[in-house]
């Protein structure tokens, strides 16, 4: 119609109406060109200016590598870069800092085979690079993941430097100078020195090969399973590039509730073709591994690891991975816990079993990760103390290639829970930290929790049991047992993956920093929470300090509210039975007393909490005599612990002078303000964060306010009918009576196993 108007309005005299038609349509395409271009510009212009909020979906993670605001200072330090680009690795290093330093300063760079100018930035190793060969830098105490960056003079040039011992050093010190880029730090005068503090820096996927991921909150399974070997989606190698970005460099593919299908020749081809496009990026594939494997796909008649065929068909297995994965990591290994088999099952021991994998893999430099995640129902001991019963006995009975992995906390990932007594209890044995990444007891995907400063508030808690400053870091990086481990120890640290198919990876925006500081305190287990937020935020965000503090500012708080609003002062395990999802304080019955919560808070008319005292089940003395002797005195030990060591009388006088009841509803209500405070400073950002990823995370805030209040007034509603007591003043009442929340169902919540 529009067309057919503009042929009536310009025809000019003489022209058939055919030709004034031509003549039109081209004026029109030439106007609809003009305004296409025209648009283009004006979007060029958009993309270029600094600090623009674009619509973004939040697929490039921290590597967004947008157009910086302070681009004109980075520039003389990036006109030429000399990286050479004979191996994966050294091609992957090439390009990601022609991808990276293009993009935050909207110049290309010029690769050059030696420094021609000032601004050079020179990447190799001696081996690789000339240029750095002649620096003589001091690489030798660097081992093969670190890395130095420098400012120096190359050939009369100002270049900066970075060199390495090995090709992922190098790639390392790349990720590490983008990220100066990305945060806007000077590039003057550089003298950084890395060295990781950890060895195995590694990714634990609970992954199933049907691509339900257990736990996982993020879509289905990265892993596509069904179509590899052949087809290698490029997502692969964007997990390869974000992870080196943070040094992690191991990833165990599958679930520990393993199928022995993922040890059958086909799935190891599939396994396979995923090292090989991880490899270029230092990250080596593991498997969890069923211990009775043997039986189920090997037809053998038992799994007894000291069964002269059972040790045969681990030791064939292993060699046919091999073939297959020249590089592989080795076992990680779930026994013997939550019905899972192993060598219990044949009256040997946890050592017995590991020992036994361990001897499989040996020959080929693999490893066995022998999970200390273990607990019974038929044993009448407090779940609590279980690992540390079955584990200490054993320490120095595992081979040098065994490492046990042990989760914070003695009971499960848990908001908040106690360093596990077993860090400095087992001085004999490399012990790994498990940390869980994925949300399971802290509100999935939807509810906005930075772990950092859970990962960092164990790592730093005191084990004392070599004096003070025997901190859970230095058990983990190997350096409190030194004299005791076994001579060439491996150190490391587990995270489990929150990583899916989704678009964002994570299934929240801020779910992403959560994997982000997990990589980078695996690296350096001494590094501050609040730093890496700060990091994370600029390169996810925006440099924008306006920006950049009130981000931080919520994700600091931002797990001490979950705490508050599920699991106040020291409770725990109160979730929703089996998916785990929303308040089930109430959840008792059923066949294991150890999965209810009652087990756990035992709450009674007479107060509440579970006695661990010397009085109780006695777990406190599994810890050093000084740290057992805190948490044995109810006045000693911190008040985010008191109900998860003491049972307490409803008025007892806490630290604030409310009694514990009036206590327990001010922290619930707490923790709900938290979030109200959070959705207010995240609509104050509006226009300073693209709008698509504004609006998911403001509407996930909402969601989190709903539930936190949902968890706050069915645990008062519940907790009341015990603690027989009005509700302080001013606390407004649960929305609904307590069999309301009860009769919520939730069958098809995601992520149960
Ligand atoms: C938790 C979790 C399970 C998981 C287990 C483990 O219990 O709910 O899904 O299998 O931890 O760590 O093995």
């Amino acid at each position: 119609m529009r067309a057919l108007h503009m042929v009536r309005a310009s025809r000019p005299y003489g022209d058939s109406v055919r030709q004034a038609a031509q003549r039109a349509q081209h004026a029109c395409i030439d106007r609809a060109r003009a305004l296409i271009a025209l648009l283009a510009l004006g979007l060029l212009v958009v993309l270029s200016m600094p600090g623009t909020a674009r619509a973004e979906d939040g697929y490039d993670l921290w590597l967004r590598y947008r157009p910086l605001a302070q681009a004109d200072a980075v520039r003389p330090h990036a006109t030429q870069l000399v990286a050479p680009e004979t191996t994966p690795t050294q091609s992957a290093t090439r390009a990601e800092l022609l991808r990276g330093l293009s993009g935050l300063l909207g110049t290309d760079l010029a690769v050059q085979p030696t420094a021609t100018a000032d601004g050079a930035i020179v990447v190799g190793t001696p081996a690789s690079s000339p240029a750095i060969a002649a620096l003589r830098l001091k690489t030798k105490d660097l081992g093969r993941e670190g890395y130095l960056i420098r400012s120096a003079r190359i050939d009369g040039h100002r270049a900066t430097v970075i060199a390495a011992n090995d090709d992922i050093g190098a790639l390392y010190g790349a990720f590490h100078l983008l990220r100066l880029v990305q945060t806007a730090q000077s590039l003057d005068a550089l003298d950084i020195r890395e060295v990781p503090r950890t060895q195995l820096r590694m990714l634990n996927h609970w992954d199933n090969l049907n691509r339900h991921v257990e736990r996982g909150y993020a879509g289905e399974s990265i892993w596509d399973w069904h179509k590899l070997p052949d087809y290698l989606s490029p997502r692969y190698t964007d997990y390869a590039r974000a992870n080196a970005s943070i040094g992690i460099n191991a990833t165990v593919l599958n679930n520990v509730n393993a199928s022995a299908q993922q040890l059958t020749p086909m799935y190891i081809e599939k396994a396979a073709a995923l090292a090989n496009v991880l490899r270029p990026y230092g990250i080596r594939v593991f498997l969890s591994a069923r211990f009775s494997a043997p039986v189920e796909i090997g037809g053998l008649k038992n799994a007894d690891p000291l069964d002269p065929a059972v040790k045969q068909w681990w030791k064939d297995k292993a060699d046919e991975i091999y073939k297959a994965i020249p590089d592989f990591g080795g076992f990680l290994v779930k026994a013997n816990s939550e019905g899972q088999p192993g060598p219990q099952d044949y009256g040997r021991t946890h050592a017995d079993g590991a020992n036994m994998m361990a001897d499989a893999v040996k020959p080929h430099g693999g490893k066995v990760i022998w999970r200390a995640f273990v607990y019974s129902h038929e044993t009448p001991d407090d779940r609590a103390k279980q690992a540390w019963n079955e584990f200490v006995p054993l320490d120095g009975k595992f081979r040098d290639n065994v490492m046990v992995q042990v989760k914070n906390g003695a009971i499960d990932f848990q908001p908040r829970e106690p360093f596990h007594p077993l860090f400095g209890a087992m001085p004999k044995t490399p012990l790994m930290m498990e940390f869980q990444i994925t949300k399971e007891y802290l509100g999935f995907a939807t509810h906005l929790a930075y772990l950092g400063p859970l990962f960092e508030e164990t790592l730093r808690a005191d084990t004392q049991v070599r004096g003070p400053g025997s901190t859970v870091a230095k058990v983990i990086d190997g350096s409190l047992h030194a004299g005791t481990l076994p001579k060439g120890a491996i150190t490391g640290m587990a995270g489990v993956a929150n990583i899916g198919s989704d678009r964002n990876w994570s299934g929240s925006h801020f779910d992403q920093a959560n994997w982000y500081a997990y990589g980078r305190l695996a690296w350096n287990p001494y590094l501050s929470s609040r730093d890496i937020a700060q990091e994370w935020a600029r390169m996810t965000f925006s440099s924008d300090d306006a920006v950049v503090q009130p981000i931080v500012g919520m994700m600091m708080g931002s797990r001490e509210a979950v705490v508050d609003y599920m699991t106040p002062l020291g409770l725990h395990h109160l979730m929703g039975r089996s998916h785990h999802y929303g308040p089930g304080p109430w959840v008792e019955g059923g066949p294991r007393a150890d999965w209810t919560s009652v087990y756990y808070h035992r709450a009674s008319k007479d107060g509440i909490g579970f006695d661990r005292t010397t009085h109780g089940s006695g777990a406190v003395s599994q810890y050093a005599p000084p740290v057992a002797a805190q948490f044995d005195d109810v006045k000693k030990t911190p008040e985010e612990f008191l109900l998860w060591f003491h049972h307490v009388p409803w008025d007892y006088t806490t630290k604030s002078g409310r009694p514990l009841w009036g206590e327990l509803v001010h922290r619930y209500s707490q923790g709900v303000d938290y979030v109200r405070g959070m959705r207010r400073t995240w609509d104050g950002l509006k226009g300073r964060v693209d709008d698509e990823r504004h609006a998911q995370v403001a509407t996930f805030l909402a969601i989190q306010e709903k539930e936190a209040q949902w968890w706050r007034d069915a645990s008062i509603a519940y907790f009341q009918t015990f603690a027989q007591r009005p509700l302080p003043e001013g606390e407004a009442p649960p929305a609904h009576a307590l069999d309301y929340y009860e009769s919520l169902e939730f069958p098809f919540a995601p992520g149960n196993g």
